[in-house]
């Protein structure tokens, strides 16, 4: 990887962002989402390997881990018709949309587990940047936008996104189940 790569540059300003608004993180997200904007306002830099959907589900690949695990960079790829349960993310994540399109269904947290229907159904187009966090929304569904091939996705968490503890949803029936993710490269 070249001291010129665009994921090099955008990790160390993205180390420096974390370090600057630690404590802070609606200053971190701020911070965050312009950096995250200028990383997936061009698609030429996204290795292959991170790039390849799979015919069962949705792939998730670790592009960097911080050293202090302070932060993670992933790539999320969707086929066509794939979508994830709802989940939570329990930190702070900023998602910049790199390829094609996604759609994201937002639930409210209620005192018995979480609204039965999204409070809110947005798209995500090629160059946005959406966020998630306990302090602003954490539970959501994402899917592929439904335009012709692959959408990918490159998300930054607060944490090390697979190995932490989290929940799965079913409205309809109120089950809440913990999961880790894990990640689709070693
Ligand atoms: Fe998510």
């Amino acid at each position: 990887m070249s001291t010129n790569d665009p994921l090099r540059t955008f990790v160390t300003a993205m180390t420096h962002v974390v370090e600057r608004h630690d404590g802070n993180e609606a200053a971190l997200l701020d911070a965050g989402a312009s950096l995250l904007g200028g990383l997936v306002a061009s698609d030429d830099w996204l290795a292959e390997a991170y790039a390849v959907p799979s015919a069962d589900r949705y792939r998730q690949y670790l592009l960097h881990l911080d050293a202090r695990e302070r932060f993670s960079v992933v790539s999320f790829v969707w086929r066509p018709t794939q979508r994830t349960p709802i989940h939570d993310h329990l930190t702070w994540g900023l998602i910049g949309q790199l390829r094609g399109e996604e759609v994201c269904e937002e639930y409210a947290v209620t005192e018995i587990g979480i609204s039965k229907a999204p409070r809110f159904v947005h798209r995500l187009r090629r160059g946005e940047v959406d966020r998630v966090s306990p302090r602003i929304g954490d539970v959501h569904a994402v899917s592929h936008g439904g335009s012709p091939g692959a959408a990918i996705s490159i998300h930054v968490y607060g944490a090390n996104i697979g190995a932490i503890r989290r929940h799965t949803f079913d409205p309809a029936t109120g089950t809440v189940k913990e999961f880790v993710s894990g990640y689709d490269n070693a």
